[in-house]
């Protein structure tokens, strides 16, 4: 187990070794990766559909395949400071039993094994290239134990967590309001949930997968008023700790 600093520095310093495991997982050289997560995120957006899209999930189980892989590593590489700040803030509330709800490339499940506060870790995300690859990265990290990889929350077979992270995915569902009223039965009174949200498109509809819909964001946020209380954190505003309303 590594203390929390020692953790930080390493995903700062090299992502938990990411450019080395794109290259092995995926098989690319090193003279292409550079252009591989350059073009990443303008690929995923152009995968997408459009209204043609009949249901909001088969984008992530029939269409990215490991596009969204790439587009995830970009983030995480280019986004860094940003991405340690949501690290620093799950140090301070993960604990015991740590639910990671599309989870991605697997940045906050590794660096939630790697500390002694948590003893088990379930990585749930609805893209099979993303299990895969995030499974993959456990071993070659030596957290393999502390992982468990899942499609839905139920496979996980556990009634209650400790900690739920979900951070960048409740605009990808069709229902986010509907998700947290899920993560809600799965909490006690002392489970802290770590939620943000962005339901936007973008300027320049650079993100046409997110859901932006009035209606089903008003709902979102009605449900996340009556079923959760904030918790203060000093750490970063755009993402909230949330513990149940008794
Ligand atoms: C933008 S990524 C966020 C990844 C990660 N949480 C992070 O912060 O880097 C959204 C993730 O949600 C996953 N996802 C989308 N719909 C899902 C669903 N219904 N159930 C589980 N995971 C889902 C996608 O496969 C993707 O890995």
């Amino acid at each position: 187990m590594k203390n929390n600093s020692l953790i930080l520095e390493e995903f700062l310093d090299n992502g938990f070794n990411l450019k080395s495991h794109l290259m092995e997982y995926l098989s690319i050289k090193e003279c292409d990766l550079d252009g591989f997560l350059a073009n990443a995120k303008m690929n995923l957006a152009n995968l997408h559909p459009g209204d043609a899209l009949s249901d909001v999930s088969d984008f992530y189980t029939d269409i990215v395949g490991d596009r969204h892989v790439a587009d995830l590593a970009a983030w995480h590489i280019t986004s860094k400071d940003y991405i340690a700040d949501t690290l620093k803030l799950q140090q301070r509330f993960a604990r015991d039993l740590v639910l990671d709800f599309g989870g991605g490339i697997g940045t906050h499940a590794l660096a939630n094994a790697m500390s002694e506060k948590v003893k088990h870790v379930f990585f749930v995300d609805i893209n099979e290239t993303n299990r895969h690859f995030v499974e993959y990265r456990a071993k070659e990290l030596g957290v393999e134990n502390k992982l468990s990889f899942c499609r839905t929350i139920e496979d996980a077979k556990i009634s209650k967590f400790d900690t739920i992270v979900c951070l960048d995915v409740l605009e990808h569902l069709a229902n986010p309001a509907f998700q947290i009223e899920i993560f809600n039965d799965f909490m006690d009174c002392n489970s802290i949930a770590l939620f943000n949200w962005y339901f936007y498109k973008g300027e320049k509809n650079e993100y046409p997968f997110h859901i932006d819909d009035v209606q089903v964001v008003e709902k979102f946020f009605k449900t996340l008023q009556s079923k959760f209380l904030e918790v203060f954190h000093p750490i970063l505003i755009t993402t909230r700790a949330y513990k149940k309303i008794r």
